[in-house]
């Protein structure tokens, strides 16, 4: 999409990590100097009133991309930190132990939130061999002995897309708490949260979102945010920020009850603008055009291929190994200025709306020659 191509910084060579870092915008700079720099450059005020209308922006894009409300949405340095503030405010939280289920599979920093947040906690781990597509996996695990369930949306290593509202009613059928990882999903594959209505959403923008570090976020369920007393607060969790009464503190009625102290800015107006710009575009378009350059390359390349190949099935993300010649393609893929990355499966190669036919072509040479 030669339009979209020509909206981002591309140095030299053929960029497939949007797995782990997305391209910033060009219009990027000039956006943060106009929102961050210019009202705390050249007013005589403090700069608070457009920096916090700054986070407006990122929780109004997420809720355009998300399909649901604004005000369900608390930004979060990261997912971890989202993860341990949401499992120490629930009421059942210290007072009994609580059985989670999650996969082998899932980030890890995920399971070292959850092993480290309480005290009484039991991770029961889905093993790593398992299909995390497959519906009748879960089924086989979730019972009315589990109490929360952990689900990434997709699996990094393995390229798989988890059965995310087929899970969610599962668990809601054993009365089971939903947790849904979105840090690979959000603004390649179409997500709709008013329809999913897990009881918590967990994501950030730096992958797929081009959106740089430090912008995550939690999303909560409406119907569980008044049960939800987070131990991490500070005076932006409060009702109104400005009583300042040391001796009342109320919780905001809103997701910001999971905010804290004097919040960052800066991540949340990049990010704030490039979910804008998803948001514009559209992530059923994104997601058509990513899945047919993974269709080129699956064509091209079968023998190699490790992820799912099913639109429903497979991320946007794909695997591939060589088996003997593995480590010699990689150094090959390196010499040519392809840009890819090695984990546990194989290379991940994420084609975006920047990435051209030429990429994948590129991509598919090195290999075939190497
Ligand atoms: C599925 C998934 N979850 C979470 C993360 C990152 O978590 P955090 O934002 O806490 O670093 C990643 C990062 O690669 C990821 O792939």
């Amino acid at each position: 999409m030669k339009q979209y191509r020509d909206d981002f910084h591309l140095p030299t060579g053929h960029y497939l990590l949007s797995h782990s870092v997305g391209r910033v915008l060009k219009s990027a700079a000039e956006d943060f100097h106009q929102q961050f720099m210019v009202p705390w450059q050249q007013q005589n005020q403090e700069p608070w009133q457009q920096w916090l209308s700054g986070i407006d922006r990122f929780t109004s894009a997420l809720a355009s991309l998300l399909h649901t409300d604004a005000r369900l949405f608390c930004p979060q340095t990261n997912l971890s930190s989202g993860l341990t503030k949401w499992t120490m405010s629930l009421p059942e939280s210290g007072i009994r132990k609580v059985r989670v289920l999650m996969s082998e599979q899932d980030f890890p920093s995920m399971g070292f939130a959850l092993q480290n947040a309480l005290d009484n906690i039991e991770i029961v781990y889905i093993p790593e061999a398992m299909n995390m597509h497959d519906l009748s996996v879960w089924q086989q695990y979730i019972d009315e002995q589990i109490d929360w369930v952990f689900v990434s949306h997709v699996y990094s290593n393995s390229g798989q897309q988890a059965p995310v509202a087929d899970i969610i009613s599962l668990a809601n059928q054993y009365g089971c708490r939903s947790i849904i990882d979105i840090a690979q999903s959000l603004s390649v594959l179409p997500i709709n949260l008013s329809e999913w209505g897990a009881d918590c959403v967990i994501g950030s923008c730096v992958k797929w979102s081009c959106g740089g570090p430090g912008a995550g976020f939690i999303w909560v369920n409406e119907d569980v945010l008044p049960y939800c007393e987070p131990k991490d607060v500070g005076w932006f969790s409060h009702q109104n920020p400005f009583e300042f009464d040391i001796h009342h503190f109320a919780l905001s009625e809103s997701a910001l009850r999971f905010w804290g102290g004097t919040p960052s800015v800066a991540p949340y107006i990049y990010a704030g603008h490039s979910l804008g710009y998803f948001a514009e575009l559209g992530i059923e378009q994104v997601r058509a055009y990513n899945f047919a350059l993974l269709s080129e390359l699956q064509a091209a390349l079968p023998e190699f291929y490790r992820s799912p190949t099913a639109q429903s099935a497979c991320s946007g993300t794909a695997i591939l190994h060589f088996g003997s010649r593995h480590e010699a393609v990689m150094e090959q893929l390196k010499r040519a200025g392809i840009a890819v990355d090695n984990r546990r499966y194989g290379i991940r190669v994420s084609p975006h709306i920047y990435n051209s036919q030429e990429d994948i072509a590129q991509l598919v040479q090195v290999i075939n020659e190497s």
